[in-house]
């Protein structure tokens, strides 16, 4: 089979990690997908910086947009990130243009996702996800394919490494909420505004899209209430540690008589429960359906090489694809039959 050719808007910390993985397993990746994978155009600010791999046989794009539509490209992967501007631009014009997409871009698809969706679907490609939600973990599979059949009644979890991260050390080691927020940036986890993690905006974008997968509604991120952990102090965490607790913060969605309720919130969860063992930059979201029962799946929810894992996972899709073949709804269910978010009250 011919090459997959993949485009790379976005060479930031995910964006540098996902070339290097593609270069340097590029055997390992054409022994698995039965074709070779090559980045053959990339399009970043600041073209000269060293990003630890050799991208000089890649054509470089000033604009995102015309990497999109270029001919050179199979596959637009998008790491710009932001839910306007360059990010949007570049998807739609990617989708419209009738290549496969693959983003990472939480915020794009909590706010136009079931758009696009709409674009990809009625185009018959792929619009890939699954980093765009809790990192490394493959939970977009698992919801979207590998449990057909079960009725979700609630999904729960620690989606943001960031503030799981800066939670743990605070608790263990009693370091201030300002230290760790800064490590958390220097170890690449945070958003280029951290005020995302810490305020909560990010769990629910990710909570807002598994609430999607989970109910079949279209995707409403404006409906989630919203508490970040920006006010926990050394005094509550030492408070919940006397009464048996540890702080989390969850993103929560569950189906109840009068609808669908979502909401992110520092919470506090018994000190001997799973979720309280889950610790530092980890993520973990918790399933419970009538069929399966309950999952818990746990692993690396952010920083370079966890999030490039599944981004390379949903390139590899692509590559095993077959030129012709329709493609599966992005959403599980195709984006015009989505309900209306039923709000509880
Ligand atoms: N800033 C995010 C986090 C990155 O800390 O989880 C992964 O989406």
């Amino acid at each position: 089979a011919e090459a997959l050719r993949v485009g790379i808007a976005g060479l930031g910390t995910v964006g540098a990690s996902v070339a290097r993985v593609l270069v340097e397993k590029a055997a390992e990746l054409t022994r698995q997908c039965g074709r070779e994978i090559i980045v053959t155009a990339v399009s970043a600010r600041d073209a000269t910086r060293d990003r630890g791999v050799d991208l000089s046989s890649a054509k470089w794009f000033a604009d995102p947009v015309e990497l999109a539509r270029s001919a050179d490209i199979d596959v637009f992967v998008e790491l710009i990130g932001g839910e306007e501007g360059p990010a949007r631009a570049s998807v739609t014009a990617a989708l419209e243009a009738g290549r496969h997409v693959v983003t990472a871009n939480k915020a794009l698809l909590a706010r136009h996702g079931v758009e696009l969706a709409e674009i990809a679907e009625g185009k018959g490609i792929l619009l890939n996800y699954e980093a765009a939600v809790a990192g490394g973990i493959p939970v977009i599979k698992t919801m979207r394919e590998a449990m057909a059949g079960n009725t979700v009644s609630r999904v729960f979890g620690i989606l943001n490494g960031t503030c799981n991260y800066i939670l743990t050390r605070m608790e263990a080691e009693g370091l201030s909420f300002e230290d760790c927020l800064k490590d958390a940036q220097r170890l690449g986890y945070a958003e280029a505004d951290p005020t995302f993690d810490i305020e909560g905006n990010d769990t629910a974008h990710k909570l807002s899209i598994l609430t999607s997968l989970a109910f079949g509604n279209r995707i409403a991120a404006g409906d989630i209430y919203l508490e970040g952990i920006s006010n926990i102090t050394q005094a509550d965490i030492r408070a919940a540690s006397e009464l048996g607790y540890r702080i989390k913060l969850l993103g929560v969605a569950l189906r109840t008589e009068s609808g669908i309720e979502q909401r992110v919130h520092p919470t506090m969860v018994p000190t001997a429960s799973v979720i309280a063992q889950v610790h530092g930059v980890t993520n973990a979201v918790a399933i419970e359906t009538d069929i399966l029962g309950e999952l818990l799946l746990s692993g690396p929810g952010a920083g370079g090489n966890a999030t490039a894992s599944a981004v390379v996972g949903d390139i590899a899709d692509i590559a095993k694809s077959r030129p012709g073949f329709q493609h599966g709804p992005v959403f599980g269910r195709p984006a015009k039959e989505l309900q209306p978010y039923r709000k509880a009250r």
